[in-house]
């Protein structure tokens, strides 16, 4: 019979073993059980890509539900508060909730929104009263609620200010309540020093980073031997060793050596799939085909979102074998080290280098470097007006 791949290098889903999150999650829960005013209940989750945020949302809320709580999970983009209201009282339209829809669309010759949508002045009220009857109705059963927020740094403005609203009413008023948002490190920049959002502030941090070795390489062991595959050894500190403990890469390499090692097994005796352990020709293959999947699904979109003089920046890194020294990357770049800054800091910013300190930087995103080299030539190409 078909085995189905344990490992799951998919954005966003469930991987086969939560690895190395025990801390955050015991956080999280003893914020449930301590009841209203527990700082667990209010929490900030930021990481780079790939690093585990929207996983660790999904626990939070199945913990959440296995206390009876209602869970509201919603990704930032335009409309956010509307579809968090629209969750929060689906049986009513929002104008039920005595508060006046948008003002002004009469007054605009009778354009017809379909459906009515509070205003921006309005939504923090109009939220607060929302979570508020919700919580009437949740609290008679002794139960909560979670709300999550996933992408917070892509959220508009007002929606912003009027979920923080609402809630930090709700918490004031010892109501049974939590709130999680996640999102990229650039949240801390673009949230938190603004004034009307100082409540956000408060929210426990929690950075989420990369999973020890040993833990990955148990993982890996156990999740192997659940699926009848054997890994040990060399071929598993081999493994363990290339996902460099970020998330997405464990999956990655997990995925591609089990089906290497999987597809040989069928091949050597197709009624006995599990007699196999996996050789470390299989888990150099496997290292490989993961690697080229993280080019495509990580460095390569990342590198699309920067700018030509970014990548000139990170291209000038990539001829260091470890850490640069930022006036020698000026040096390269041809430019004098203030401007070269700008773009060190717009970089460190969005996580994809980091600072060493001593006017050092490194890569902050496994392989990146490697990726740099390969495709040099191909990027150069693409981020023309610059040279290197
Ligand atoms: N603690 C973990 N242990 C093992 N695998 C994990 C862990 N956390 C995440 N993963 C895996 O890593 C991948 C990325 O996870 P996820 O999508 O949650 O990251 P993210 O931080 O939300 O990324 P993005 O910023 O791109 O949205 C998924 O394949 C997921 O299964
Ligand atoms: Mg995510």
């Amino acid at each position: 019979m078909r085995q189905s791949n344990p490992f799951k290098p998919t954005a966003g889903r469930m991987p086969p073993l939560l690895i190395g999150r025990d801390a955050i999650i015991d956080d999280f829960e003893e914020g449930l059980d301590d009841g209203p005013g527990a700082p667990g209940r209010l929490m900030r989750v930021t990481g780079a890509r790939g690093v585990g945020k929207t996983v660790i949302l999904t626990e939070f809320g199945r913990i959440a539900k296995a206390r009876k709580w209602e869970v509201i999970d919603e990704t930032a983009s335009e409309g956010l508060a509307q579809r968090l209201l629209n969750r929060l009282a689906p049986d009513k339209p929002s104008v039920n909730l005595s508060l006046k829809p948008s003002v002004s669309i009469a007054g605009l010759g009778g354009i017809s929104l379909g459906e009515a949508s509070v205003s921006s002045k309005q939504m923090p009220l109009t939220l607060r009263a929302a979570m508020g009857q919700r919580l009437d109705a949740l609290e008679r059963k002794n139960a909560g609620l979670l709300v999550t927020i996933d992408e917070a740094q892509a959220a508009d403005r007002s929606d912003m200010v009027a979920i923080a609203t609402a809630v930090q009413h709700l918490i004031r008023e010892e109501r049974n309540i939590a709130f999680v948002f996640a999102g990229l490190p650039s949240i801390a920049s673009k949230w938190l020093n603004d004034e009307v959002l100082t409540f956000l502030r408060r929210a426990q941090a929690e950075q989420l980073g990369d999973i020890p070795l040993q833990d990955v390489r148990d993982a890996f062991e156990d999740t192997f031997e659940d699926s009848g595959i054997a890994i040990e050894g060399k071929a598993l500190d081999m493994a363990a060793k290339a996902t460099e403990g970020y998330p997405f890469m464990i999956q990655l390499v997990g995925y591609h050596i089990w089906r290497i090692a999987y597809r040989r097994s069928r091949n050597i005796d197709s009624k006995k799939p599990d007699a196999i352990t996996v050789t470390e020709q299989d888990t150099e293959q496997g290292i490989a085909n993961a690697l080229s999947r993280l080019g495509d699904a990580v460095h390569g979109p990342e590198l699309d979102g920067l700018s030509p003089i970014d990548k000139t920046y990170l291209l000038a890194m990539a001829q260091d074998d470890g850490p640069s020294s930022t006036s020698t990357v000026a040096e390269r770049m041809g430019k004098d080290v203030a401007y070269a800054n700008i773009y060190r800091t717009r970089l460190i910013d969005a996580q994809v280098i980091k600072d060493m300190g001593y006017g050092k930087v490194d890569f902050a995103i496994p392989y990146l470097r490697q990726y740099l080299r390969e495709h040099a030539a191909y990027i150069r190409m693409n981020s023309s007006g610059t040279s290197l």
